[in-house]
């Protein structure tokens, strides 16, 4: 296998970090992403994975350029995209960066015909309109939607697989490079995930697309992914080939996440705001014995931080 290189990458992350703001009269800083680097390259799956509030979707939404980085580059095809300015390449650049989120429902509006996500890329996206009905039942066909049975359906009348479903189909409608996909099936029940997991890998293999799959199943992560990221505390921790890192975790944080592995099917708890208090401890203890290290491949496709400074 070859070593990654930023030649063969359609989006580069580098050093990206996002600080959020809040509260009027004493200014908090929320550090939600800090100097993150990684690359996407067609025709892979890379999952991002960590506990609640690590940073994930920031990342999502920093290269849907849902939100601006604080600082760090997002360059896609060459192109940092905080230099998209003009309408058409940012036109171009969300026609070709697409992301589809948890709650599909959420998605579509409820008092118009799910036909709608469809005529709304035809018209934002000046495609053909003649080629409209016959392009459509095509990739419905593609994600296993029967077309007759779908199109003019309200979205309740629906179920929350057949919705994620449109909105891959809407996906491949639009011939996107780079699919966001935000805890995707969190919410869809076993039979309908890996339907869905399926689905994505094989649009990802036979189109070429990269899809960045976002959750804290890391069952789900190794089933789908080529590449893993390991997020804590707004860092990537560890990173690099899948099997290496279910093999051979590093970073304690990592280590902690595989030891629970007999309750990972039990899905994170959100109301847990915080690690165990010796995860946390661990962690600055073996920062602090390899001190001034940062980060170092332990292994070809393979990189851990070894030290936050
Ligand atoms: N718009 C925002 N304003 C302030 N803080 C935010 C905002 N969005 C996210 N955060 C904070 O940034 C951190 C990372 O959040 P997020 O990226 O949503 O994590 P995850 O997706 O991993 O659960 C959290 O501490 C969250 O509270
Ligand atoms: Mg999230």
């Amino acid at each position: 296998m070859s070593v990654p290189s930023s030649n063969d990458s359609i989006l580069s992350v580098r050093g990206l970090t996002k600080v959020f703001y809040s509260g009027v009269f004493r200014r908090q800083a929320t550090v939600a992403v800090k100097d993150v680097w990684f690359e996407m390259k067609p025709g892979t799956i890379l999952s991002l994975i960590g506990e609640s509030g690590s940073g994930k979707t920031t990342i999502g939404k920093l290269i849907l350029k849902l939100i601006q980085p604080t600082s760090g580059q997002i360059i896609y095809k060459g192109t940092d995209i905080a230099h998209l300015k003009n309408k058409e390449q940012l036109r171009d650049y969300y026609r070709k960066v697409q992301g589809v989120f948890q709650d599909p429902f959420a998605t579509f509006n409820p008092l118009y015909r799910v036909d709608r996500i469809f005529n709304m890329v035809y018209s934002s996206f000046g495609l053909d309109q003649g080629k409209k009905d016959e392009q459509v039942r095509e990739v419905l066909e593609s994600v296993n939607l029967d077309p007759d049975r779908t199109l003019g359906k309200f979205p309740h009348q629906l179920s929350g697989g057949q919705l994620q479903r449109l909105l891959i189909a809407r996906t491949l409608l639009m011939d996107v490079d780079i699919l966001i996909a935000d805890e995707l099936i969190s919410m869809l029940d076993a039979s309908t995930r890996i339907g869905i997991l399926n689905l994505l890998v094989d649009i990802c293999k036979s189109r070429g697309m990269s899809i960045l799959f976002i959750t804290h199943d890391l069952n789900l992560g190794y089933y789908i992914s080529d590449y893993t990221l390991i997020m804590y505390k707004g860092r990537l921790v560890e990173k690099g080939d899948t099997k290496k890192i279910y093999e051979n975790p590093v970073h304690p944080y990592t280590k902690m996440l595989f030891e629970s592995v007999p309750d990972i099917h039990r899905k994170w708890d959100r109301s847990e705001e915080f690690l165990p208090e010796h995860v946390v401890q661990e962690v600055r203890e073996f920062y602090a014995a390899n001190e001034g290290r940062g980060f170092e491949d332990v292994e070809e496709e393979h990189t851990v931080l070894f030290s936050d400074r």
